[in-house]
């Protein structure tokens, strides 16, 4: 079941996910052609809760910027991405990037690691939510 599953998602383009997503197209992958998907929206689906984070983030590997690429950050080591001048805070943290500590992280950087760089918090849980999806995805 779940390898027949994984491949079709493979397979299939992002067009069928993101009406499996949506919740509103009841026609499942039958229109191929409604909205052809350009390969950069493939590449880079991300939500818009996500656009306030790239003005400090980049999400490609070894691009950092205001801050560190986000690239590879799901299971990764605060502090850990090279070429990157980190707060001794956050990179003295011992904190694993997952669900939880993301979600924690983004509620109050400030108050979860004091002495952070990192000034903005998520309040709103649905936008961690997606943010933490997306963040999953990159590699
Ligand atoms: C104004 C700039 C700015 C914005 C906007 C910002 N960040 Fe950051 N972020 C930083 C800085 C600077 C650091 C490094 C903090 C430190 O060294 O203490 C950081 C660190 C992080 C880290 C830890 C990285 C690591 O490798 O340990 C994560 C995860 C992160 N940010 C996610 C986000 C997300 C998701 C958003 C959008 C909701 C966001 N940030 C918005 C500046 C920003």
């Amino acid at each position: 079941m779940t390898t027949t599953r994984k491949a079709s998602v493979l397979a299939i383009p992002l067009s069928l996910l993101l009406t499996a997503c949506g919740g509103s197209a009841p026609d499942e992958a039958a229109t191929p052609s409604a909205s052809p998907t350009p390969a950069s929206a493939i590449v880079d689906p991300a939500p818009p809760a996500f656009a306030v984070c790239r003005s400090c983030h980049s999400t490609q590997p070894g691009q950092n910027g205001i801050g560190p690429t986000l690239a590879g950050i799901g299971g990764s080591k605060a502090g850990d991405v090279p070429g990157y001048a980190f707060s001794p805070a956050l990179k003295n943290s011992g904190i694993t990037w997952d669900r939880a500590s993301l979600d924690t992280w983004l509620q109050g950087p400030m108050k979860m690691v004091p002495g952070t760089k990192m000034v903005l918090p998520v309040s709103d849980p649905a936008k961690r939510k997606a943010i933490i999806d997306y963040l999953e995805t990159l590699k």
